[in-house]
Protein backbone atom coordinates (compact mmCIF):
# COMPACT_ATOMS: atom_id res chain seq x y z
CA UNK A 1 0.00 0.00 0.00
CA UNK A 2 1.37 3.17 -0.92
CA UNK A 3 1.08 6.67 -1.86
CA UNK A 4 -1.87 6.03 -4.18
CA UNK A 5 -3.90 5.17 -1.78
CA UNK A 6 -2.96 7.03 1.44
CA UNK A 7 -3.73 5.83 4.60
CA UNK A 8 -2.50 6.31 8.75
CA UNK A 9 0.52 3.69 7.52
CA UNK A 10 2.70 2.79 4.45
CA UNK A 11 2.58 -1.23 4.88
CA UNK A 12 5.03 -3.44 3.00
CA UNK A 13 4.37 -7.12 1.97
CA UNK A 14 7.64 -9.23 3.49
CA UNK A 15 6.42 -12.78 3.44
CA UNK A 16 2.86 -13.96 2.56
CA UNK A 17 2.87 -13.79 6.71
CA UNK A 18 4.27 -10.31 7.62
CA UNK A 19 3.77 -7.47 6.53
CA UNK A 20 6.01 -4.12 7.62
CA UNK A 21 4.09 -1.13 8.62
CA UNK A 22 6.15 2.20 8.05
CA UNK A 23 4.91 5.79 9.87
CA UNK A 24 6.05 8.98 10.76
CA UNK A 25 4.76 11.93 13.14
CA UNK A 26 6.36 14.56 14.60
CA UNK A 27 5.35 18.09 15.69
CA UNK A 28 5.13 21.77 17.98
CA UNK A 29 4.34 21.34 21.85
CA UNK A 30 1.10 20.56 22.53
CA UNK A 31 1.68 21.35 26.02
CA UNK A 32 3.64 22.88 28.66
CA UNK A 33 5.66 20.00 30.99
CA UNK A 34 8.16 18.57 28.69
CA UNK A 35 7.85 15.37 30.13
CA UNK A 36 4.06 14.89 29.25
CA UNK A 37 4.92 16.20 25.76
CA UNK A 38 7.43 13.47 25.29
CA UNK A 39 4.71 10.83 25.71
CA UNK A 40 1.77 12.70 23.79
CA UNK A 41 3.93 12.60 20.85
CA UNK A 42 5.04 9.33 20.78
CA UNK A 43 1.19 7.99 21.58
CA UNK A 44 0.42 10.42 18.48
CA UNK A 45 2.89 8.64 16.59
CA UNK A 46 2.34 4.78 17.56
CA UNK A 47 -0.91 5.33 16.32
CA UNK A 48 -1.03 5.09 12.99
CA UNK A 49 0.52 1.59 13.48
CA UNK A 50 -2.81 0.81 16.03
CA UNK A 51 -4.92 2.31 13.27
CA UNK A 52 -3.87 -0.36 10.49
CA UNK A 53 -4.38 -3.13 12.77
CA UNK A 54 -0.44 -3.12 13.33
CA UNK A 55 1.61 -4.16 16.49
CA UNK A 56 4.23 -1.46 16.74
CA UNK A 57 8.05 -3.06 17.37
CA UNK A 58 10.58 -0.63 16.73
CA UNK A 59 10.86 3.22 16.96
CA UNK A 60 13.40 6.45 16.04
CA UNK A 61 13.44 9.40 17.78
CA UNK A 62 13.24 12.93 15.69
CA UNK A 63 14.23 15.99 17.20
CA UNK A 64 14.53 20.12 16.34
CA UNK A 65 15.66 21.71 19.02
CA UNK A 66 16.06 25.45 19.64
CA UNK A 67 20.00 24.49 21.54
CA UNK A 68 21.25 28.09 22.19
CA UNK A 69 18.01 28.96 23.60
CA UNK A 70 16.87 26.49 25.53
CA UNK A 71 18.00 24.14 28.58
CA UNK A 72 19.01 21.02 27.50
CA UNK A 73 17.28 19.47 30.38
CA UNK A 74 13.68 20.51 28.35
CA UNK A 75 15.00 18.23 25.93
CA UNK A 76 15.92 15.13 28.24
CA UNK A 77 12.61 15.33 29.82
CA UNK A 78 10.89 15.42 26.63
CA UNK A 79 12.81 12.01 25.76
CA UNK A 80 12.11 10.15 28.70
CA UNK A 81 8.40 11.09 27.92
CA UNK A 82 8.61 9.38 24.80
CA UNK A 83 10.66 6.78 26.46
CA UNK A 84 8.35 5.77 28.93
CA UNK A 85 5.40 6.15 25.93
CA UNK A 86 7.88 3.55 23.71
CA UNK A 87 8.16 0.95 26.92
CA UNK A 88 4.80 1.10 28.07
CA UNK A 89 3.76 0.35 23.97
CA UNK A 90 6.77 -2.84 24.12
CA UNK A 91 8.65 -0.81 21.39
CA UNK A 92 12.47 -0.48 21.43
CA UNK A 93 13.70 2.86 20.86
CA UNK A 94 16.55 1.72 17.72
CA UNK A 95 18.14 5.31 17.25
CA UNK A 96 16.96 8.67 15.67
CA UNK A 97 18.32 11.97 14.44
CA UNK A 98 18.14 15.33 15.92
CA UNK A 99 18.70 18.86 14.07
CA UNK A 100 19.48 22.61 15.76
CA UNK A 101 16.04 24.65 14.88
CA UNK A 102 14.08 27.53 15.97
CA UNK A 103 11.22 25.60 16.97
CA UNK A 104 10.68 22.76 19.02
CA UNK A 105 9.77 19.15 17.80
CA UNK A 106 9.69 15.56 18.63
CA UNK A 107 8.13 13.27 17.23
CA UNK A 108 9.08 9.31 15.85
CA UNK A 109 9.58 7.22 12.93
CA UNK A 110 7.58 3.85 14.03
CA UNK A 111 7.84 0.53 12.76
CA UNK A 112 5.18 -2.48 13.06
CA UNK A 113 4.08 -5.59 11.57
CA UNK A 114 0.98 -7.21 10.74
CA UNK A 115 -0.53 -9.91 8.96
CA UNK A 116 -1.19 -9.07 5.24
CA UNK A 117 -5.11 -9.93 5.51
CA UNK A 118 -5.13 -8.37 8.33
CA UNK A 119 -4.66 -5.04 7.48
CA UNK A 120 -7.24 -2.64 8.35
CA UNK A 121 -7.34 0.68 5.64
CA UNK A 122 -9.82 3.55 6.26
CA UNK A 123 -11.91 2.29 2.59
CA UNK A 124 -13.21 -0.68 3.50
CA UNK A 125 -16.24 0.10 5.44
CA UNK A 126 -19.85 -1.77 4.63
CA UNK A 127 -23.47 -0.92 4.68
CA UNK A 128 -24.70 -1.28 8.01
CA UNK A 129 -21.68 -1.19 10.07
CA UNK A 130 -21.39 0.31 13.30
CA UNK A 131 -19.22 3.46 13.56
CA UNK A 132 -17.48 3.02 17.01
CA UNK A 133 -14.95 6.05 18.66
CA UNK A 134 -12.60 5.14 21.64
CA UNK A 135 -11.72 8.66 22.86
CA UNK A 136 -13.60 11.82 23.59
CA UNK A 137 -13.53 14.82 21.17
CA UNK A 138 -12.71 18.49 22.12
CA UNK A 139 -9.03 18.31 22.54
CA UNK A 140 -8.36 20.92 20.23
CA UNK A 141 -10.64 23.25 21.81
CA UNK A 142 -9.45 22.48 25.31
CA UNK A 143 -6.04 23.69 24.22
CA UNK A 144 -7.49 26.72 22.62
CA UNK A 145 -8.38 27.19 26.50
CA UNK A 146 -5.33 26.33 27.83
CA UNK A 147 -3.03 28.78 25.46
CA UNK A 148 -5.35 31.37 26.49
CA UNK A 149 -4.73 31.02 30.16
CA UNK A 150 -8.74 29.46 30.71
CA UNK A 151 -8.59 25.98 31.39
CA UNK A 152 -8.62 24.99 35.17
CA UNK A 153 -5.84 22.32 36.46
CA UNK A 154 -8.06 19.67 36.73
CA UNK A 155 -8.94 19.78 32.97
CA UNK A 156 -5.46 20.08 31.65
CA UNK A 157 -4.53 16.98 33.93
CA UNK A 158 -7.41 14.52 32.37
CA UNK A 159 -7.11 16.20 28.38
CA UNK A 160 -3.26 15.93 28.91
CA UNK A 161 -3.51 11.89 29.97
CA UNK A 162 -6.55 11.31 27.50
CA UNK A 163 -4.12 12.75 25.15
CA UNK A 164 -1.04 10.57 26.44
CA UNK A 165 -3.31 7.43 26.25
CA UNK A 166 -1.77 4.52 24.08
CA UNK A 167 -4.37 3.20 21.04
CA UNK A 168 -2.85 0.41 21.62
CA UNK A 169 -5.84 -1.47 24.08
CA UNK A 170 -8.48 -0.74 22.02
CA UNK A 171 -6.48 -1.47 18.85
CA UNK A 172 -6.09 -5.31 20.40
CA UNK A 173 -9.56 -5.60 21.33
CA UNK A 174 -10.78 -4.52 18.00
CA UNK A 175 -8.57 -7.52 16.86
CA UNK A 176 -10.99 -9.96 18.07
CA UNK A 177 -13.91 -8.63 15.90
CA UNK A 178 -15.24 -8.60 12.64
CA UNK A 179 -14.07 -4.76 12.20
CA UNK A 180 -13.78 -3.68 8.22
CA UNK A 181 -12.03 -0.06 8.66
CA UNK A 182 -9.95 2.21 10.89
CA UNK A 183 -8.33 5.35 11.48
CA UNK A 184 -7.16 7.33 14.05
CA UNK A 185 -8.89 11.19 14.80
CA UNK A 186 -6.17 13.44 13.55
CA UNK A 187 -6.07 17.08 12.91
CA UNK A 188 -8.97 16.52 10.50
CA UNK A 189 -11.75 16.35 12.89
CA UNK A 190 -14.05 13.30 13.21
CA UNK A 191 -16.24 14.60 10.44
CA UNK A 192 -13.17 14.93 8.34
CA UNK A 193 -11.86 11.54 9.18
CA UNK A 194 -15.71 10.02 8.25
CA UNK A 195 -15.80 12.14 5.03
CA UNK A 196 -12.42 11.08 4.05
CA UNK A 197 -13.67 7.04 4.93
CA UNK A 198 -16.91 7.33 2.41
CA UNK A 199 -15.58 9.61 -0.51
CA UNK A 200 -15.44 7.77 -3.53
CA UNK A 201 -17.50 5.18 -1.65
CA UNK A 202 -21.04 3.96 -2.34
CA UNK A 203 -21.81 4.88 1.26
CA UNK A 204 -23.41 7.50 3.60
CA UNK A 205 -23.21 8.05 7.75
CA UNK A 206 -25.66 8.15 9.74
CA UNK A 207 -24.25 9.92 13.23
CA UNK A 208 -26.21 10.42 16.32
CA UNK A 209 -24.32 13.73 18.05
CA UNK A 210 -25.55 12.92 21.52
CA UNK A 211 -24.21 9.44 21.28
CA UNK A 212 -20.86 11.15 20.40
CA UNK A 213 -17.99 11.33 23.61
CA UNK A 214 -16.80 14.66 24.25
CA UNK A 215 -15.04 16.30 26.84
CA UNK A 216 -17.56 18.23 29.25
CA UNK A 217 -15.72 20.93 29.22
CA UNK A 218 -14.91 21.53 25.20
CA UNK A 219 -18.44 22.45 25.30
CA UNK A 220 -18.51 25.50 27.70
CA UNK A 221 -15.19 26.49 25.96
CA UNK A 222 -16.50 26.61 22.23
CA UNK A 223 -19.25 28.14 23.71
CA UNK A 224 -16.97 30.94 24.67
CA UNK A 225 -15.53 31.05 21.34
CA UNK A 226 -12.57 29.08 21.97
CA UNK A 227 -12.14 27.27 18.73
CA UNK A 228 -8.95 26.86 17.05
CA UNK A 229 -8.43 27.91 13.31
CA UNK A 230 -7.88 24.50 11.86
CA UNK A 231 -11.91 23.73 13.21
CA UNK A 232 -13.23 26.60 10.82
CA UNK A 233 -10.67 24.68 8.12
CA UNK A 234 -11.62 21.54 8.58
CA UNK A 235 -15.22 22.89 8.41
CA UNK A 236 -14.29 24.62 5.14
CA UNK A 237 -13.12 21.72 3.64
CA UNK A 238 -16.13 19.22 4.45
CA UNK A 239 -18.82 20.94 5.30
CA UNK A 240 -20.69 19.92 1.73
CA UNK A 241 -20.65 16.97 2.37
CA UNK A 242 -22.24 17.10 5.92
CA UNK A 243 -26.14 17.78 6.75
CA UNK A 244 -26.48 19.06 10.18
CA UNK A 245 -30.45 18.32 11.69
CA UNK A 246 -31.71 21.70 12.74
CA UNK A 247 -31.28 20.24 16.05
CA UNK A 248 -27.63 20.22 16.17
CA UNK A 249 -26.79 23.44 17.37
CA UNK A 250 -23.04 25.35 16.42
CA UNK A 251 -20.92 24.21 19.67
CA UNK A 252 -21.69 20.61 18.82
CA UNK A 253 -21.04 21.27 15.13
CA UNK A 254 -17.74 22.81 16.11
CA UNK A 255 -16.42 20.20 18.06
CA UNK A 256 -17.17 17.59 15.70
CA UNK A 257 -14.92 19.78 13.75
CA UNK A 258 -12.17 20.13 16.22
CA UNK A 259 -8.44 19.35 15.20
CA UNK A 260 -7.64 16.20 17.69
CA UNK A 261 -4.26 15.55 19.06
CA UNK A 262 -3.36 11.53 19.55
CA UNK A 263 -7.05 11.23 19.22
CA UNK A 264 -9.05 7.50 19.30
CA UNK A 265 -9.83 5.19 17.06
CA UNK A 266 -12.54 5.61 14.49
CA UNK A 267 -13.74 1.82 13.82
CA UNK A 268 -16.54 0.69 11.59
CA UNK A 269 -17.18 -3.21 12.67
CA UNK A 270 -20.12 -5.44 11.16
CA UNK A 271 -23.32 -4.31 13.15
CA UNK A 272 -24.01 -7.74 15.39
CA UNK A 273 -20.79 -7.58 16.46
CA UNK A 274 -20.74 -3.87 17.52
CA UNK A 275 -22.59 -3.93 20.91
CA UNK A 276 -20.55 -6.49 22.37
CA UNK A 277 -17.43 -4.39 20.81
CA UNK A 278 -17.99 -1.60 22.66
CA UNK A 279 -18.70 -3.76 26.32
CA UNK A 280 -15.46 -5.28 25.81
CA UNK A 281 -13.69 -1.93 25.09
CA UNK A 282 -15.45 -0.23 28.31
CA UNK A 283 -15.17 -3.32 30.51
CA UNK A 284 -11.61 -2.95 29.83
CA UNK A 285 -10.83 0.27 30.48
CA UNK A 286 -11.91 2.66 27.81
CA UNK A 287 -15.09 3.87 29.41
CA UNK A 288 -15.45 6.86 26.62
CA UNK A 289 -16.06 4.24 23.72
CA UNK A 290 -19.26 4.42 22.06
CA UNK A 291 -21.61 3.71 18.93
CA UNK A 292 -21.80 7.17 17.28
CA UNK A 293 -23.41 5.97 13.91
CA UNK A 294 -23.97 3.88 11.08
CA UNK A 295 -22.81 3.37 7.94
CA UNK A 296 -25.73 3.73 4.89
CA UNK A 297 -26.04 2.88 1.78
CA UNK A 298 -27.94 6.31 1.07
CA UNK A 299 -27.00 8.95 0.50
CA UNK A 300 -23.86 8.44 -0.82
CA UNK A 301 -20.71 10.24 0.05
CA UNK A 302 -23.10 12.21 2.60
CA UNK A 303 -22.44 12.35 6.73
CA UNK A 304 -26.29 13.48 7.99
CA UNK A 305 -25.42 14.35 11.48
CA UNK A 306 -28.71 14.14 14.07
CO1 LIG B 1 -3.72 8.29 11.24
CO1 LIG C 1 -0.13 10.31 11.35
CO1 LIG D 1 -6.29 2.32 9.18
Amino acid sequence: MGLDRADDAGVYKVTDDIAMIQTVDFFTPVVDDPYWFGQIAAANALSDVYAMGGVPKTAMNLVAFPIKEMDIAILRQIIQGGLDKMTEAGVVLVGGHSVEDKELKYGLSVTGFIHPDRILTKKDLKAGDRIILTKSLGTGIVNTAVKGGLASADVIQRVTRLMATLNRDAAHIMGHYPVHACTDITGFGLLGHLAEMISDMPFGIRLMSQEIPIIPEAVDYAGMGLVPAGAYKNREFRECMVDFAPSVDRIVQDILFDPQTSGGLLIGVQKDKAGELVAELQEKGIQEAAIIGEVMAEPEERIVVH
